[in-house]
């Protein structure tokens, strides 16, 4: 395993606020993450950042979850190259933003690869203690929404042609039941099934007010 540099395990000395939003694909957290992105596009205090990056890490899983490189054919293998952009990500962007005092707003992180990459919730759990040695975020929203309805949202979207890697019904259960065994009990859940307005507002809220309280 690679060692763990110094200064990840000393990352949150120095302040800043790490906001991560997770859910399965269709629950509507990168259209919340586009929102929130919109609405502190002049205080450049607040950092956006997804995962996959686009850094050079990330543009390579893109191309692989849209077919156009061919992608792992294992769970370790799709874990392999999204532990890599984590890495790229908490060493180029995230512990410089976060020892600046900034704000970070990030699209996915250690929940995501824990409930993709894994094949059960024992295995989700186990996956999600091997990254320990991330910056832990300070508050993560969970959008809430049920396969089912995450996939019709999904089809109405792209067409059923137009479905990632990612999106076939039955991968989707297991994705949303490794969640359910790999949230901690700070997370906060926002129903994903009420309306865009809705969910972007709670969102909102939940950032300001930990940022009054920071
Ligand atoms: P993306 O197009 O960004 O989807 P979304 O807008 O829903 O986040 O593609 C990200 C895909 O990569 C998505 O299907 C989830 C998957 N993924 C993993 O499987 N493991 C991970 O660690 C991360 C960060 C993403």
């Amino acid at each position: 395993m690679a060692a763990i540099k110094k200064e990840e395990t000393l990352q949150r000395a120095s302040g800043g606020l790490f906001v991560v939003l997770e859910g399965i694909d269709g629950s509507g957290k990168t259209t919340a993450w586009q929102f929130l992105k919109d609405h502190y596009s002049s205080d450049p205090s607040v950092l956006f950042l997804r995962e996959p990056t686009n850094l050079p890490t990330g543009r390579k899983l893109r191309a692989c979850l849209q077919g156009k490189e061919p992608p792992p054919d294992t769970d370790e293998g799709w874990m392999d190259l999204f532990l890599a952009d984590r890495q790229a990500n908490v060493t180029e962007n995230i512990i410089p933003a976060l020892a600046e005092g900034q704000l970070i707003v990030q699209d996915r992180y250690t929940f995501s690869t824990a409930a993709y990459q894994s094949a059960s919730p024992d295995s989700a759990r186990q996956v999600l203690a091997k990254q320990k040695h991330f910056p832990a975020p300070d508050v993560i929203i969970y959008l809430d929404l049920k396969p089912e309805q995450a996939l019709t949202r999904i089809d109405r979207r792209s067409g059923i042609e137009g479905r990632e890697h990612f999106e076939s019904r039955e991968r989707l259960e297991r994705i949303y039941a490794n969640y359910q065994s790999i949230l901690p009990d700070n997370c906060l859940r926002v129903n994903a099934s009420n309306s865009q307005e809705e969910v972007r507002n709670q969102v909102l809220a939940i950032i300001e007010s930990a940022r009054r309280n920071q």
